[in-house]
């Protein structure tokens, strides 16, 4: 799960994916595009959100995306555009490009739509931005 920061979106929808399958059968991670919050709590605002829907994200930490991640990974969600232009940008092969996807691809296929970023909004925002990857991530766990 890739956003910009590694605060806000993804923290978010690297929980509920976890809450929702194995995770001893499935890896689940996050990462930001940018290196500003590494090392970092999620964002009060998606702790508490999380919180709410019964999903504690404390322990997670900001982190980098890299290369590396594309060896690591077999997919690979960007919350938006932007994010997934940038992941894009450090593939190396046809391979590692085919794994990079648009998360809400998977409730609005081709339709380009973004998370969007909540960073500089207010609280309802996040609360938007839960239900948007509870509905994707329940797509994404039937076809895992
Ligand atoms: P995120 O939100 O990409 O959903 O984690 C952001 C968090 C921090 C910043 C931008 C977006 N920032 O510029 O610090």
């Amino acid at each position: 799960m890739v956003c910009l920061g590694n605060i806000c979106r993804s923290p978010l929808a690297e929980g509920i994916l976890k809450s929702k399958i194995n995770t001893s059968e499935v890896y689940v991670d996050s990462a930001g595009t940018g290196h500003w919050h590494v090392g970092n709590q999620p964002d009060e605002r998606s702790i508490v959100v999380a919180k709410k829907h019964g999903i504690d994200i404390t322990n997670q930490r900001g982190r980098q995306f890299s290369k590396q991640d594309f060896e690591e990974f077999d997919l690979i969600y960007a919350m938006d555009t932007s994010n997934k232009k940038d992941v894009l940008a450090l593939a190396e092969n046809d391979a590692q490009k085919g794994k990079v996807k648009l998360i809400l691809d998977e409730i609005f296929p081709g339709e380009n739509v973004d998370v969007p970023d909540p960073y500089y909004g207010g609280d309802l925002g996040f609360e938007q931005v839960f239900k948007m990857l509870d509905e994707a991530c329940d797509e994404i766990i039937k076809s895992l």
